[in-house]
């Protein structure tokens, strides 16, 4: 007789955005949940939504770019749930900067959460995914495989965070445990809707958004979290150093459309 019990899985990032669509996924599975984020109001929100009779939720407020408060959502886990079978690491921020304006305190600040982050998280809490023998999912972007212009650092680190799901997939093999990625295109988050607020014609760059993506929008954040939650799964059981692309098509066009171009 095979016994199920109760997967249990730390989502960073749970706030907003991916990682929020992440947990909600997670709890419609039944999944128990520790959600890390350094956005205190808005995670409690979270979590009063998601805790149910089948879904134990438990927070932590804190940095992704802490080794301490790493290690606080690594323990919470332990003393809540005896351990953790999926680690599902979404924080990150968006900052801007070409190679000639980005200083060196906004380099170390996106690096700080969109890579060290990831490494301090899949650290903090490695020992007890060995022992479920279970899986990473982290989130990289396109802009770990191709950049546009004006972002650096976060290009850079994106990069730098496909190489780390590469390397951790491959030394954490032998124990059972499988790492992987999602690099998504445009979403639909407050990160991407800070963006275009920002921008000095929102409208027509909410347009331009959508015109990248040759399906013709951005991406909910449930369409990411859906392949997530797939990744963590044992649907996924021989998927390990992948990093999905979920960008609606974007990085497999190049430009042009030569038979348009002969008829006309
Ligand atoms: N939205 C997009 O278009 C898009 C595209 C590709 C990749 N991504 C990536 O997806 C991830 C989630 O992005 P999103 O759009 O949901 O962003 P978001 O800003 O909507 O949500 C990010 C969440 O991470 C939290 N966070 C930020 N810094 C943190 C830290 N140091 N420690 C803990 N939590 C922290 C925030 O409080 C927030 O709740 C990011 O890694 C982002 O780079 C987003």
């Amino acid at each position: 007789m095979t016994i199920h019990r109760t997967r249990r899985a730390l989502v960073t990032g749970a706030a907003k955005g991916i990682g929020r669509a992440v947990a909600t996924h997670f709890a419609r599975e039944g999944y128990d949940l520790v959600l890390f984020d350094v956005a205190e109001d808005a995670l409690e929100a979270v979590a009063q939504d998601l805790a149910s009779d089948s879904t134990r939720v438990v927070t932590v407020i804190g940095s992704v770019a802490s080794a301490a408060d790493c290690a606080r959502a690594a323990k919470a886990a332990q003393d809540a749930f005896g351990g953790l079978d999926v680690l599902s690491h979404n924080a990150g921020i968006q900052r801007y900067g070409t190679l000639e304006t980005t200083d060196e305190a906004l380099w170390d600040e996106v690096f700080s959460v969109n890579l060290k982050g990831a490494y301090l998280i899949s650290r903090a809490v490695i020992d007890m995914i060995v022992e479920a023998r279970g899986s990473i999912v982290h989130m990289a972007s396109v802009q770990g495989f191709a950049s546009q212009e004006g972002v650096l650092a976060y290009s850079a680190a994106k990069h730098g965070l496909v190489g780390l799901v590469r390397a951790s997939a491959i030394d954490c093999a032998a124990k059972g445990v499988r790492v992987n990625g999602v690099a998504p295109g445009s979403v639909d988050t407050p990160m991407l809707r800070a963006t275009v607020a920002g921008a000095p014609d929102p409208e027509a760059l909410w347009r331009e958004i959508g015109a990248m993506h040759p399906l013709g929008r951005p991406a909910r954040a449930e369409e990411i979290a859906s392949v997530v939650a797939f990744l963590a799964s044992d649907a996924a059981s021989f998927v390990s150093g992948e990093v999905l692309r979920v960008d609606g098509a974007m990085l497999a066009r190049i430009g042009g459309s030569p038979e348009k171009g002969a008829k006309e």
